[in-house]
Order: C-alpha cells, then structure tokens, then sequence
C-alpha cells in the first residue's frame, strides 16, 4: 500500500500531502466538454463505462492528481430507484414525483457505473488511488423529496423536522441502497469510498444527529463488516462544528469552506485524517491569494494526516491553469 492516499487515509502523516480535488472532472476541462458534447445527455455519458473511465482519468493525467474520482453522480441512485431523472441545461437536475412506499429494487440498474470502475481500476497509474462515492442519504432524499436543486430546500425540511416516521422509512431506505452501492463499487476495485452530504448544514442540531450522522455511522459499520480495508471520508457540509463527532465514526472527514484548519487540527485530527479545504473561489481567482490560502491550510495540518482539497467542488469557470498551480504549490510545499 504505497499509494499517498491511502497512507493519509491510514492515519499517516504523508508530506508532500496527497492532492485530489472535489469535482476534478467536469465543465472547467475542455476535454471534458468536447467528451461531453459526444456523449448524449449527462446521464448517458455517467451510464457508458468506456467514456466514464475516460473522462475520470482526464484530471489525473492533466495535473497528476494523487486520486481519481469516479465519473458519476449522486443522483444515478434515485435513477436506479424507478424515479425520474434528467439533467436540464443551464437549470441542473430534475427529478419526477416518487411516492417513498413504492420505490423500486434498483437490480441491475448500476451496473455500468460498477464496470466504469472496473475500467479505471485497469488503467490507473501506479500510485494513484480510486475513490468511489454515493451521496448521503439525507442529501439524496432532498433532491428526490424537492424534484431538484432548490433554493430554501423547504419540502424536505418540512418532512424531515414535521414528519419524522414517514421520513425515516425513507432515510432507512436509502441508507441501504447507499450501503450496497458503495461495495457494489468496492467489489469493483475501488479503493477508497466518499460520503457527500452537500445539505448537512440545512438542518437544527438535533436533525444533523438524526439524518445525518446516524445514517453515516450505519454505512460505517455496514462497510467496515464488508471491506475492511477500504476506508471511508465523510463530508457533511455546512456542519462542520459536528466534525468531531463524524470523525469517531470515519477514516476521514472532508472539511468545508467554513471550517477553520486551527480548530480542526486541534479538535478533528487526532481522531481521524481531515481532508480540505481551501476556498473554491481561491482557485478561481489564483495568485498569491490562491498560493497564501493553501499555505495556511497546509500549515495548519501539517503535524498530522492530511488530505489537500478544496471545501466544495470545483467551479465551472475555474481556469484549468490555476489547479496545475495549486498542485505544485502542494507538491512543493516545506
Ligand atoms: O468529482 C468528480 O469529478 C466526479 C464526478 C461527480 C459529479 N457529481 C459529476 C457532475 C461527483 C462526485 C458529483 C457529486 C454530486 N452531484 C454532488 C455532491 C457534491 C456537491 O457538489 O455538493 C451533488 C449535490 C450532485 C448533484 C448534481 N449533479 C447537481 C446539483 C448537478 C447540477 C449542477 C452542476 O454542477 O452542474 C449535477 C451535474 C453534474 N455532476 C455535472 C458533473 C460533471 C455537470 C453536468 C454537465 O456536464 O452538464
């Protein structure tokens, strides 16, 4: 086990610290747009195992990352669950009206993504590591519960605080979707597994706890029961003051923008690797305010396991030569 992400994840303090990125692959290449642009819709490029596998080794070759991320996304899930998903230019994913009593086996529905990862697998480079993912449960039941992106995440919200019972057979269900189709990727070769939970931060305390940290740490268990040896990071955005407590339940927990490195490395690193997080807009921008961001943040978590990111994917508009930089500022860093 040679390769720099997984000693990090192991709980190694690895210098120079492995460097992959949040939403590496995407609109920012244009590799990925001429690709994309063959491909039919989103959903049928995340469906084609060979164009899958291309376009999720194209930031790894281009920068020489430390890990490639699964071409997919988070929403193929409720796909495989019989609701209706699409990708509509220029307004994101919409999904149909599901009723959470009558969602479908998902079969066989995944199993392009899972030969996508077979594919990858076959033709990484030594030392890069592969990382599957699934979306949380929580972050998953609001796009199928809103139909889509949303600006106040109002349904959802009303379900989960005001409907508890009902809510719950759906987080439960999702929760053992989530479960199987992270070692359904596992099986498949990847080496790595992460959780985005991109709408923790909407919740009260007591609703994080419930519909957010409960569900991880039973996909925790399931997984450390199936693949041992295949760590899992947590990324609950928007909640970071709870890092602490996802850190006892994970190998690794993905810091967001907000959270500040001084706190985390006190409080987050001694029982978990952290993973982040520089500002994604610093790497639109670049520069000496890119370059002294990241320093800071390398600074901070340099007496421990640390995994360089940004605290949220990256952005369309990034310029391409700016994550070429940042990964020789990591690379090169005292
Ligand atoms: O990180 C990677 O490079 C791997 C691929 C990946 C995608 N989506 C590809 C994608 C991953 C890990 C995701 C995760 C994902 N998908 C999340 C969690 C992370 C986060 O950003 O919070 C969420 C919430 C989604 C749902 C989703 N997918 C939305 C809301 C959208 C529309 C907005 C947008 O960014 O375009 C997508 C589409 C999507 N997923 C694209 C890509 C490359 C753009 C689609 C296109 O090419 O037209």
């Amino acid at each position: 086990m040679d390769k720099p992400l997984l000693k990090a994840l192991a709980g190694e303090t690895v210098r120079p610290a492995p460097f992959w990125l949040m939403r590496q692959a995407g609109r920012y290449l244009p590799e990925y747009r001429k690709l994309r642009a063959s491909a039919g819709s989103f959903l049928d490029l995340c469906f084609s195992p060979a164009l899958a596998a291309e376009v999720t080794l194209q930031p790894v070759r281009r920068f020489g990352t430390d890990a490639a991320i699964l071409f997919s996304d988070i929403l193929t899930v409720p796909y495989a669950l019989g609701q209706r998903v699409e990708f509509v230019e220029g307004r994101g994913p919409v999904l149909g009206p599901f009723d959470p009593d009558a969602l479908e086996p998902a079969g066989s529905r995944l199993d392009a993504v899972y030969e996508a990862v077979r594919l990858v697998r076959a033709s990484l480079p030594e030392n890069v590591a592969l990382i599957g993912f699934a979306g949380a449960p929580w972050t998953v039941a609001a796009y199928m519960v809103e139909g889509g992106s949303s600006r106040d995440w109002l349904q959802v919200r009303r379900m989960a605080l005001g409907e508890p019972e009902r809510f719950a057979g759906l987080i439960d269900r999702l929760t053992d979707v989530t479960v199987d189709h992270l070692s359904a990727q596992a099986e498949a070769g990847a080496e790595a597994l992460q959780l985005f939970d991109s709408w923790a931060g909407l919740l009260p305390p007591a609703g994080i706890r419930r519909w957010c940290l409960e569900p991880a740490r039973r996909i925790a268990a399931a997984l450390r029961e199936r693949h041992p040896s295949v760590p899992l990071i947590l990324f609950p955005r928007g909640a970071a003051v709870f890092a602490a407590e996802f850190a006892g339940t994970a190998d690794c927990v993905g810091l967001d923008t907000a959270a500040d490195p001084a706190w985390a490395a006190g409080k987050v690193q001694g029982q978990a690797a952290v993973q982040g997080n520089l500002d994604p807009m610093l790497l639109v921008i670049g520069g000496d305010a890119m370059e002294r961001a990241a320093r800071d943040i390398l600074s901070a978590f340099r007496q421990g396991p640390h995994v360089f990111n940004l605290g949220h994917g990256v952005l369309p508009m990034t310029p391409p030569e700016h994550v070429a930089a940042l990964r020789r500022i990591v690379q090169e860093a005292p």
